[in-house]
């Protein structure tokens, strides 16, 4: 129907709209802009017409109830309230129009009216300045229907926030399978059971403190705060110079690479993160000052709060997090307790509750680092099991056991002793002699992991050591030209840098490389921390320790160029 058209079609509608689709009347009006005068007249002359025939049948379905309730008909009563309800519905319609027509509205109204009476909603309210809004549309449905909308956003963004992290899980479940021990993530800790019964590993942990997995990384770090812990042993919390957590994930018993510039050269040390795994606002490493040290006087002698320091890592595979066994004895001497401190942290931090046995030898009281927190976590961890002793007792109150660690101190600090896993680190010396006291105790070798801190054999060497005559030809790749030292008739080609240089059989890989001018990353020059790894592309070397080596890396051709050396040729990736 056009707007303004045939009233009769209308009405029709109107007059149909118990028993006809109720779309006939209201839409029509919803179409229509305006009423003439005529149509008026006519529309209110049905209404009223309306009106009063369905108020003489509401006036007769009223008798017929009664009649219907007093014979006790109540079928007949039924019948009757709904042609009462009917009959209701359609006075209130024409009422509606009624009034409608008598307030001046416009047509749409007229039918919002009807509709309203038909539907029993109550009438709309109309706002002051005319505002038409939807029908049966309030404030209240409108709050209500933002909440819900605001309610499915929130669910939505759950959803794929949970999506977007078991994603990320099983990604790193995935690279777990490939990813070399010390990169591996955590697994869960297992129950305790029966004392070194090695865990299985049946679900991936989060990495620790972090939702990346531990990484290699490369920047500075700022000194946040030096704390004094015996008298030549201090703590450096370092934090992102930024602010905000630190950049690295890394693993209980992890290091790091410093690179310091001393009178205009770099040196590099590396130091165990001593600090809790679960911490991410700093990382805290904790250093001796050794006699005629040259990294670690510069540190406690020169470096300050505020000043940053160069860092590598997370490097190292000397790392116990409460998934590799349901126990463990921690084995410590001097500053080799940070790497057993670091797991003792942690595994405080996430309430493991497997048995942990602390046996640490220092030389004096005075010299005991983390005594005080040792103590206070003993008291607060009923596993946790602290063995001290100390090598001179002489003048001080100690009370505890005087001397070196023995086999029979072992025994008697740790039950079961040759069942359990073992982590041992202190000086070279004190490890070797320790192995051995282990493996006569019974502890099988695969049950001893080790790291040990100073130089494996003898005093270490200096920062950079020369080599010799060694000539860097500038014609690089071709070798044409490299010098023979001594009984050196063997070459090195470094590929990358096309470096050529003779390799005398007493000298490492490493040595020759800095002589050479080629860069290769490197810190403990003992063959325990890996930063020195390099790819060898041609050729055999020996290695006296790889200990920082894995099956797989050695099969995939890594050499630690500090150890490395050769009586044949050799291409290096450097
Ligand atoms: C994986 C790993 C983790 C470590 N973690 C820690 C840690 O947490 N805390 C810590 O304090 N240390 C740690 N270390 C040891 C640290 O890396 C350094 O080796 C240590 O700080 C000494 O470095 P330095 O530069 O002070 O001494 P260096 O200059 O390297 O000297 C070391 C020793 O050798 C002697 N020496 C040096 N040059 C000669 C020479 N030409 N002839 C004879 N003797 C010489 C020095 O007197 C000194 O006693 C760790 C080492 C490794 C490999
Ligand atoms: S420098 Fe540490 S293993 Fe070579």
């Amino acid at each position: 129907m056009q707007p303004g058209g045939d009233m009769s079609g209308m009405m029709g509608g109107m007059g149909g709209m118990m028993g006809r689709p109720r779309k006939e009347f209201y839409p029509a009006l919803m179409d229509m802009p305006a009423l003439s005068v005529d149509q008026r007249s006519r529309l209110e002359a049905q209404a009223r017409q309306r009106i009063s025939s369905e108020a003489d049948r509401l006036a007769g379905a009223e008798m017929d109830l009664r009649h219907a309730i007093a014979g006790d008909d109540i079928a007949a009563a039924d019948q009757a309230s709904r042609r009462l309800r009917d009959s209701l519905n359609a006075v209130q319609s024409g009422v509606s129009a009624l009034r409608s027509l008598h307030e001046g509205k416009p047509p749409p109204q007229i039918a919002q009216a009807w509709f309203r009476s038909q539907m029993n909603l109550p009438p709309r309210r109309d706002t002051a300045d005319g505002d038409d809004s939807a029908p049966g549309v309030s404030w209240f449905h409108v709050t209500t229907m933002a909440l819900l909308v605001l309610f499915s956003l929130a669910m939505l963004a759950v959803y794929v926030a949970r999506m977007r992290r078991a994603n990320a899980l099983v990604e790193r479940l995935t690279r777990a399978a490939v990813a070399p021990v010390a990169a591996a993530p955590l697994v869960s800790a297992p129950v305790t059971g029966a004392p070194a019964r090695q865990a299985e590993a049946t679900f991936s942990a989060p990495p620790i403190g972090r939702d990346e997995p531990v990484r290699s990384w490369k920047g500075p770090l700022r000194i946040c705060a030096i704390y004094q812990e015996t008298p030549n042993v201090k703590t450096f919390r370092l934090q992102a110079p930024g602010g905000g957590a630190i950049p690295f994930a890394f693993l209980p018993g992890q290091f790091l690479t410093y690179a310091i510039e001393i009178d205009g050269q770099t040196v590099r040390r590396s130091y165990t993160i001593v600090s809790s795994a679960a911490q991410t606002a700093y990382v805290e490493t904790t250093i001796k000052r050794e006699d005629g040290g040259l990294l670690s006087d510069y540190m406690h002698g020169h470096l300050k709060q505020g000043d940053l320091i160069e860092v590598a890592g997370p490097s190292g595979a000397f790392t116990f997090t409460g998934a590799e066994a349901d126990n463990v004895v921690l084995i410590g001497g001097g500053v080799g307790i940070t790497p057993l401190m670091a797991a003792i942290r942690y595994l405080s931090d996430i309430a493991w509750t497997g048995q942990i046995y602390l046996v640490y030898g220092a030389q004096t009281t005075e010299q005991f680092i983390f005594r005080d927190e040792l103590e206070y976590l003993q008291r607060r961890m009923s596993n946790l099991h602290v063995a001290a002793t100390m090598v001179r007792t002489a003048g001080t109150s100690w009370m505890g056991s005087e001397g070196q660690i023995t086999a029979e101190f072992l025994t008697q600090a740790v039950p079961d002793l040759a069942g359990r896993r073992v982590h041992l680190c202190g000086p070279p010396g004190m490890m070797e002699a320790l192995r051995k006291t282990l493996v006569g105790l019974g502890v099988p070798r695969e049950q001893i992991k080790t790291e040990a801190f100073g130089p494996a054999r003898g005093a270490a060497p200096p920062p950079v050591r020369s080599v010799g005559d060694v000539h860097m030809p500038d014609s690089g790749a071709d070798g044409r030209g490299a010098a023979a030292i001594g009984p050196a008739t063997a070459k090195v080609r470094f590929a990358r840098s096309g470096k050529v240089a003779a390799l005398p059989p007493d000298k490492s890989v490493l040595e020759v490389a800095e002589a050479a001018g080629v860069s290769i990353d490197y810190s403990c020059r003992v063959g325990v921390c890996g930063v020195c790894k390099t790819h060898l592309l041609q050729g055999n070397v020996t290695m006296e320790v790889q200990d920082a080596l894995t099956a797989d890396e050695r099969t995939n051709g890594l050499i630690l160029a500090c150890q490395a050396r050769s009586v044949g040729d050799l291409v290096v990736e450097a």
